[in-house]
Parts: structure tokens; sequence; C-alpha cells
């Protein structure tokens, strides 16, 4: 754990920063700044994009509601899981990644080393109250040496964080409104779950938990 200062266009910026795993950071309320244009911009997407539950390839209804951003989107069907430019619901290419979405999500990539990073791809998640995401790794990406940046908002979760082996020991770690997580290189392909969440209330989401996910797809 460590509380460093990084140099920025605006001067010193004070960053609250935990390693979860190698080549895994968590930027603890990094988000913070931009919390109310980040829910502005999810509030925009999904007038466009709404929330959907998908199915899996073994047809089962995911209990996370999401949508996605960006010139690509990950979808899952029956026939598998899989990035496409357009959204099957509504036949329309995924609305645009937001500034606000693109710019945080290239700085948290750079404070934890990885420089280039240029996502092409935002999942939004929904978590209600009572709803999970089961043990998985992102694998769906063509680029491995680019890492994943995920930014929590709303309700509190727990995160779980295992290796490269579905057996391999997990921790489990909170995830409060504002933190960001990074995590690539030798993590890049680690297991991970979000546990049930727990009922409570968020002035800004209400009683939701919204998840940016972003990755270069292509
Ligand atoms: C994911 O693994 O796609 C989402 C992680 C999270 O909701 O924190
Ligand atoms: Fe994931």
């Amino acid at each position: 754990m460590s509380n460093d200062l990084f140099e920025t266009d605006e001067g010193i910026e004070r960053v609250w920063q935990e390693v979860l795993a190698e080549d895994a950071l968590i930027l603890r309320g990094y988000a913070l700044a931009e919390q109310h244009v980040l829910l502005r911009a999810v509030d925009d997407v999904i007038r466009e994009a709404p929330f959907r539950h998908l199915v899996t390839p073994g047809g089962f209804t995911m209990s996370v509601a999401m949508t996605n951003c960006g010139p690509l989107g990950w979808v899952s069907d029956r026939r598998g899981y899989r990035y496409d430019a357009i959204d099957p619901t509504t036949g329309k290419p995924w609305p645009a990644m937001p500034p606000v979405f693109l710019n945080l999500a290239k700085e948290a990539a750079a404070l934890a080393g990885f420089d280039d990073f240029v996502p092409d791809a935002c999942l939004i998640n929904r978590y209600e109250v009572g709803t999970r995401l089961s043990l998985h790794q992102d694998r769906d990406e063509a680029d491995t040496n680019q890492p994943i940046v995920s930014v929590s908002l709303g309700i509190p979760a727990i995160f779980q964080f295992g290796g490269n082996q579905r057996t391999d020991p997990k921790i489990r770690v909170p995830l409060t409104h504002g933190d960001v997580v990074v995590w690539g290189g030798r993590s890049r392909l680690a297991y991970h779950a979000v546990l049930p969440l727990k009922a409570n209330s968020h002035p800004l989401t209400g009683s939701v938990r919204i998840n940016l996910t972003f990755r270069k797809a292509r």
C-alpha cells in the first residue's frame, strides 16, 4: 500500500494506491473528481443503448445488466462471447465513448504503468442488490499485453481476485464508489468475480452499483 505523488498536467496529484496482485493496482477514489460527469455520461449512453440481461452460451440469463459504449461492445448469446461494433438490441453502432471515460481509463492505466492504453470498448455493468458476476477471465480481447481498467460507482461490492487458474487462491477486496482497478501483465488473465451485492444505498445511484470496464478488444 502506498500514498504516492504523481505529476500531472494539473500539477501534483495524490493517489492512494493498493497492490492487488502482480501488475494489478487499486487506485482508491481515483474517479471521484469526475463522479457526476461519469454518471451523466452513463445516462446518455443508456438512452441510446439500454441495459439488458445477456444470455450465456450455456443458456443462463446473467443477473447483471449490461450495455456498452465505444467502437466495440462485448456481447454474449447462445453462439458465444464476442466483441461487436453493432448493438444487437438496437441494430445500431454502440454510442461513442464519452471523452471523460476515455481520459479516465487512459490516465488510470498510465498510473499503473500501461502508457499506451487506448481502449476501444467500454462494458457498462449494472448490479442490483443480490446480483453477482461469477468467476471468469477476461480473455475475449486480442492483445493481452493491454490491461483492463475497471471503475466502480455507486454501492460497494466485494471483488474477488485470484490467479491464472480457476482454483488458485483468491483475495477479497471491497470496491467502493470512485475506486479504479487496473490489471495487466502477469495478472491480465487472472480469474475474478463480484460477490452478491449486499443491500445498500448511494446518494448518486440509489441501490445500484455501476461498473465501467475498459478494454482494448482488437
Ligand atoms: C468484470 O469483471 O467485467 C466487472 C468487474 C466489476 O464489476 O468490478
Ligand atoms: Fe471481468
